[in-house]
């Protein structure tokens, strides 16, 4: 810990555990430690961060006309894998905001983050720790494994409890809305502010977790009902190619690959690890079983979605 705010103080970027998933972190008040992070990530520097904070105390510090809602959301969900974004104070680097009016804030509940946030006493810039459109970490070894001694200071909080990265509301326009989902819905944010819309339009501002190809792994990735995966798995490995599979539990027979719980906050918890697991086994095409489209599978759904739609861009092979 001591040495994390060190790292911080002298304009370092470090590994931060969240409950979401792990950051990359730097003070948010410095925009040449903030740029430090779009340098590891190899993130296009109109790509806004999100600014994280010890408590809703430090919203005036860091927005400005603060809605009534905000308020509301934050003594509900905070600290929690809720982000909300506001019209900015203007001393907030553009460095952080990419240029918008506005800054995204989040308390996150892990112990080690408000621990630390609470000795900084500032806000810390951090986006998920992978580098641009690659899967994000949930371990301090996931971290590890993308930037090595690029950073040398990872805070090890273990596993991430939630494992999808946080709702993201936008509350800087007339209407609420979310612009990313995640483990805390619409229903939940309804029940304290009323009405919000859902999915960005053409005024919303640029969230990069929103892009198409995002959270993905580098072997080609199929999303499928189980009866058309597990034929698509014979068809495939009877032309030669090698199948890595993502099934829900159980695992059908005789296919190799991970199956993650039924429920959709246990798979959430398991989802990107188990991506980076099944993009180690070097096979040809991944095949991941379509969850349910009900709901409480929204978050899941649309990380798989985008998975799918940029796997394989980096191998020539498969
Ligand atoms: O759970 C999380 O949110 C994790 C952990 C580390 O807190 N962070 C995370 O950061 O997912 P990142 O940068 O990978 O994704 C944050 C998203 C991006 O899509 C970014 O564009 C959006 O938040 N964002 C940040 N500030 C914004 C703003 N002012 N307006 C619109 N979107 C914003
Ligand atoms: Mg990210």
């Amino acid at each position: 810990m001591g040495q994390a705010l060190a790292a911080l103080r002298r304009g370092d970027v470090i590994g931060l555990p969240t409950e979401t998933v792990y950051g990359l972190a730097a003070d948010a008040s410095r925009p040449e430690a903030v740029r430090r992070i779009f340098e590891l990530k190899g993130r296009p520097a109109d790509h806004p961060l999100i600014v994280h904070v010890a408590n809703a105390r430090q919203l005036e510090r860091w927005a400005r006309d603060i809605p009534e809602a905000a308020r509301v959301l934050a003594a509900a969900f905070w600290p929690g894998p809720l982000t909300l974004i506001l019209r900015k104070q203007p001393g907030v680097p553009d460095e952080v905001t990419g240029g918008q009016p506005t800054v995204g804030l989040r308390c996150p509940a892990h112990p080690m983050a408000l621990a630390l946030l609470h000795e900084f006493d500032g806000g810390l810039a951090a986006p998920s720790a992978n580098r641009f459109g690659h899967v994000s970490p949930t371990s301090a070894a996931h971290v590890r494994d993308e930037f090595g001694d690029a950073v040398p200071v990872v805070l090890d909080g273990g596993d991430c409890e939630v494992g999808i990265e946080s709702t993201i509301l936008d509350l800087s326009g007339a209407t609420p809305r979310i612009l990313r989902p995640g483990r805390i819905t619409r229903a939940q944010i309804e029940a304290h502010v009323g009405p919000v819309a859902e999915g960005g339009d053409a005024d919303s501002p640029r969230a990069s977790g929103t892009l198409d190809a995002h959270y993905a792994p580098r072997t080609a990735m199929l999303l499928l009902p189980r009866d058309a995966l597990v034929a698509e798995a014979r068809q495939q490995e009877a032309l030669g190619k090698r199948v890595a599979v993502l099934a829900m539990e159980p695992l059908p027979d005789g296919l190799r690959g991970i199956a993650l719980p039924a429920g959709a906050d246990g798979y959430a918890h398991g989802l990107y690890a188990a991506l980076r697991s099944l993009d180690a086994m070097g096979a040809n095409v991944l095949l991941a079983e379509r969850p349910p489209s009900t709901r409480d599978w929204l978050a899941v759904n649309d990380r798989l979605r985008r998975s799918a739609a940029g796997a394989g861009l980096g191998r020539d092979d498969a």
